[in-house]
């Protein structure tokens, strides 16, 4: 197994925590509590589209709501009825090498994007879970975003070290995993002041990224222990409703 924590205090905690039962019953208690301290935030928000839970799925639609989008891309599928068929969007196309995905598009991003140059108002990116391949993911994305378009990362807040193994099986299991998937975020968040990042506190983290401006990140990005050290700062951390207060109107070309 390819993670630098095996054998640490806490795995057998976590085996156990989110191993499929455990995550069952934490699920069923967060969405109680519409809270989970380790997922995020789950309480009920008025969206642009109506009043939902807090998820991936809210904020996406969310943004296709008030920025009226047209075209939404999807890097990584696995189940089209889990994400893909809740996307409310006039123009759908979905990447993934897995057939059994199903995705119009069946070869890993990097393919697809040598391969086709089409262009979309939102990407979601949420395919290979590594820190280089999101960081290529974003890079591509950008590259085909029409004007006022955003990109949504999903995995961007590993609430523990566990979560943030670099493999997803542990022991013949496949306890929830978010990868190293915010490394290629922090790759961004380090270097380009001409982008506008920020990552909402549900669902695991949901990075944001548009053109605008940011201070880039001083600090160091390398480890689990970087990120834990200083979370807040280093993802631009944003709670749901500070999300709603700032995507309530369109992303203009010139304000982003
Ligand atoms: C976590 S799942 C996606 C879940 C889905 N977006 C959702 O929210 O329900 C990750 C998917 O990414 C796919 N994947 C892995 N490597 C990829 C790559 N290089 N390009 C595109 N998809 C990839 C996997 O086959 C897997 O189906």
């Amino acid at each position: 197994m390819d993670w630098e924590d095996e054998g640490e205090p806490g795995r057998m905690f976590w085996l156990a925590v989110e191993g499929k039962a455990g995550q069952k019953l934490r699920r069923g208690i967060g969405r109680l509590l519409s809270w989970d301290p380790i997922y995020g935030d789950m309480k009920r928000y008025r969206f642009a589209q109506g009043t939902e839970r807090a998820s991936r799925i809210a904020i996406v639609n969310h943004m296709i709501h008030v920025n009226n989008y047209q075209s939404y891309l999807e890097i990584g599928v696995r189940r089209k009825s889990a994400m893909f068929e809740e996307i409310h969007c006039n123009k759908r196309i979905s990447v993934d090498p897995d057939l059994k995905a199903d995705a119009d598009y069946p070869m890993p991003s990097d393919e697809y994007f040598a391969r086709y140059d089409h262009r979309f108002d939102i990407v979601f990116i949420d395919g290979n879970h590594t820190g280089d391949q999101v960081k290529r993911d974003i890079e591509h994305a950008l590259g085909r975003l029409n004007p006022g378009g955003v990109i949504l990362v999903h995995d961007m807040n590993p609430p523990t070290r566990f979560h943030g193994r670099t493999t997803y099986e542990v022991a013949g299991t496949f306890p929830s995993w978010n990868g190293t998937s915010w490394k290629g975020y922090a790759a961004h968040r380090r270097t380009r002041s001409d982008l506008t990042m920020r990552v909402v506190h549900t669902d695991w983290g949901v990075g944001i990224v548009h053109p605008g401006s940011q201070e880039p990140y001083p600090g160091p990005c390398d480890s689990y222990d970087d990120l834990a050290r200083d979370r807040n700062a280093l993802l631009n951390l944003i709670s749901v409703p500070d999300f709603l207060r700032l995507y309530a109107e369109p992303l203009t070309h010139e304000a982003q």
